[in-house]
């Protein structure tokens, strides 16, 4: 059997190295210089071993490329491109589309398509479908499936061998084929009784994620202003067994996913007549956080930022990757400078970022912490400046949120 995996970042690369124990491989990128660093084996995706990616190649089990043309023998074919959204905030499905030619265009007989980029109910049904059938002039009768990826970059104790999958084909024999497709490297898969439902879920899964950390977020401003901890109350919420699952508050979130999916969820449900406020609203509270870290900052310092020196540490969106898509880092940058602070980051994970290097961690006035990767000591936060202000409460001894 015969695989291509369209997209070689997160998610298709993850998929590419678990399936290549058992399938042919290609993984299809569009970027020229992601697919020449995956042929000399070298990953460019935390969680995704070279060493695996060098053991495929050796057993003739996966090559990567961005010529259309080799997947044409394909027996299966995964979406797993980028679902961003607009610069109107709507959901962009170009990449998607995008996916569509490919396939459609170079396929040679009946695939199976499974798509496991998030997107919202319908999608595969009423856009991936039409679009592959326009694509390949309507000349074979795909199978169509979705499966939604459930990664979580960087994690130790879930992946994709015992992280429940979800699955539903538009038809049975689509149905059966992802069920075979994964379960040679998925431990439990679960079928539910149509697409729109296992997309419905993914989106459910990261906008509960997403709504959770608003709340968490507004909290944390109603324990400031009351003067009490928001840590020590959410500890002493979360001594109760049931009924309660910890969150904590942030500088607001990042990342691909949570606060992206909601969006497709609640430009969905307003097509449909159903208002989302709660999500929007959702989403809103997690954007102004920035503004309340550097307001809380300012006010400490004498209530202007003005020509003051300000370290960020850490401007990745969570801790121990490199990831900046989203990154809360980059909202909090922005209101500092508009108040004429001197913004300069710390983050060796990331390295480089908009045209700027990862600065020392010593030397400024002010330091927020954004996140807090591992291997960052505490200590060397606290030394960095005189003033330390921590939005990831895993720095004792800085002023919180
Ligand atoms: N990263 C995560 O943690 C995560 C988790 C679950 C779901 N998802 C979803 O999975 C999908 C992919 O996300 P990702 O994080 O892997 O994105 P990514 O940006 O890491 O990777 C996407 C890859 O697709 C390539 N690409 C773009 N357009 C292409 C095209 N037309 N043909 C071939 N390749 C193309 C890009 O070059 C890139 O290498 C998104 O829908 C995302 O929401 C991501």
């Amino acid at each position: 059997m015969k695989v291509a995996i369209i997209g070689q970042g997160y998610v298709g690369l993850t998929i590419s190295a678990f399936a290549g124990e058992f399938f042919s491989v290609v993984g299809f990128d569009n970027n020229p210089h992601i697919v020449d660093q995956l042929n000399n084996g070298v990953s460019h995706i935390e969680g995704v071993e070279s060493s695996v990616l060098q053991a495929w190649i050796k057993a003739g089990r996966f090559h990567a490329t961005a010529k259309g043309e080799e997947i044409a023998d394909a027996d299966i074919v995964v979406i797993a491109v980028p679902t961003p959204l607009s610069s109107d905030r709507k959901p962009d499905l170009t990449f998607i589309d995008a996916a569509c030619r490919t396939i459609g265009e170079n396929i040679k007989k009946q695939v199976l398509v499974i798509n496991e980029s998030t997107s919202f109910p319908g999608t595969i049904r009423n856009y991936i479908k039409p679009a592959i059938e326009k694509y390949s002039a309507g000349k074979f009768e795909n199978l169509y499936a979705i499966s939604p990826e459930r990664v979580d970059p960087g994690r130790g104790d879930y992946n994709q061998r015992n992280t429940p999958r979800l699955y539903a084909g538009l038809t049975p024999e689509a149905s059966r084929q992802t069920h075979d497709f994964y379960s040679k490297f998925c431990d439990k898969l679960v079928e539910v009784s149509s697409p729109e439902v296992a997309e419905a879920a993914k989106l459910f899964e990261n906008t509960f994620r997403q709504v959770n950390i608003a709340l968490v977020n507004e909290f944390a401003q109603i324990a400031n202003a009351l003067g009490i901890s928001v840590y020590e109350t959410l500890d002493a919420a979360n001594t109760k067994p049931y009924g309660f699952m910890k969150f904590t508050p942030s500088a607001g979130v990042g990342g691909h996913c949570i606060p992206v999916d909601p969006t497709y969820l609640a430009a969905v449900a307003e097509e449909h007549g159903a208002p989302a406020t709660f999500i929007r609203r959702a989403n809103e509270v997690n954007l102004e956080m920035s503004k309340y870290v550097v307001d809380r900052v300012a006010a400490d310092n004498g209530g202007s930022l003005a020509g003051k020196s300000v370290l960020i540490v850490g401007v990745a969106y969570k801790p121990n990757v490199a990831d900046v898509r989203e990154t809360a880092a980059e909202l909090v940058i922005e209101h500092l400078r508009q108040r004429g602070a001197v913004v300069s980051w710390h983050d060796d994970v990331v390295g480089n970022w908009n045209g700027e290097k990862s600065a020392p961690l010593s030397g400024a006035e002010i330091s927020v912490v954004v996140t807090k990767h591992d291997d960052v000591k505490a200590q060397d936060i606290l030394d960095s400046a005189p003033y330390v202000f921590d939005t990831t409460g895993k720095v004792p001894g800085a002023k919180r949120l």
